[in-house]
């Protein structure tokens, strides 16, 4: 893998989206920043992280013409690897939050954007954005974040940090390439955050209701049963946790 570090930066993954239309990238080409002034989230929300506290790096990976229909395949991997490497330096009760916010107990540690490049109907690559939090010892407006530091109350070396992040994602995404889509799902499906526990959930219609997280669909849409136990899938923009 090839590291491209970067003192600031609007964000890694415009830099990489449009250096990859500028050049052929090296697959594996990773891009970090030490800060971001516009960090992209999902559902088009800003990302803001604390220079020299927290990490934000991109990924660059390539891939053999993967089917579209694979696409959830590419964030329950990624997802995946940064919850095995959250493990390993210790973070307690990690959990994926669907579709792919990383989580200790009920706080955020990590947000993941992904960004793919299609061809003829075929993902050709992916750019996936990482926004880890490292070493903040506060979050004074956002009560839903933790860090590394925060929950294990350990500090980390950055570079370290990203090292076994990267690589685990990396390590993950190989079986995306070779197909072990099922038990991607399966492997995700367990840890997810809130699985079978009661929560209120809110549809695009403004309807609150009550249901259990019950699994993910083939194509990432979340499985939730509601009390009269009737199990409906929904997208991202179809529903929100309350
Ligand atoms: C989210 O939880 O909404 C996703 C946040 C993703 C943030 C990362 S930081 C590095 C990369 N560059 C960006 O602009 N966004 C991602």
């Amino acid at each position: 893998m090839k590291i491209i570090k970067l003192s600031a930066i609007d964000s890694t993954n415009t830099y990489l989206i449009n250096l990859g239309k500028k050049e052929v990238l090296l697959d594996e080409t990773i891009v970090v920043a030490e800060s971001q002034n516009k960090g992209r989230g999902q559902l088009g929300n800003m990302w803001q992280s604390k220079p020299m506290q927290s990490l934000t790096f991109s990924v660059f990976k390539r891939f053999g013409n993967l089917p579209v229909s694979n696409l959830s395949s590419i964030a329950f991997a990624v997802s995946i690897g940064v919850h095995l490497a959250l493990k390993k330096v210790l973070v307690p009760q990690v959990t994926i939050k669907w579709p792919n916010d990383i989580m200790s107990y009920s706080k955020k540690v990590t947000g993941i954007l992904i960004e793919n490049q299609l061809k003829h109907n075929k993902i050709v690559s992916s750019v996936i954005g990482i926004g880890l939090n490292v070493n903040e010892e506060d979050f004074e407006n956002l009560p839903q974040a933790t860090s590394i530091l925060l929950s294990t109350g350990k500090k980390q070396n950055l570079d370290e940090v990203l090292q076994l992040v990267s690589e685990s994602i990396l390590n993950q995404l190989q079986r995306v390439e070779q197909g072990d889509y099922q038990n991607l799902k399966k492997e995700y499906e367990k840890v997810l955050f809130r699985k079978n526990i009661i929560s209120v959930f809110e549809n695009d219609q403004g309807f609150r209701f009550n249901g259990k997280i019950k699994g993910v669909s083939e194509a990432g849409e979340i499985l939730i049963e509601n009390e009269q136990e009737i199990t409906s899938k929904y997208q991202l923009k179809e529903i929100k946790y309350l």
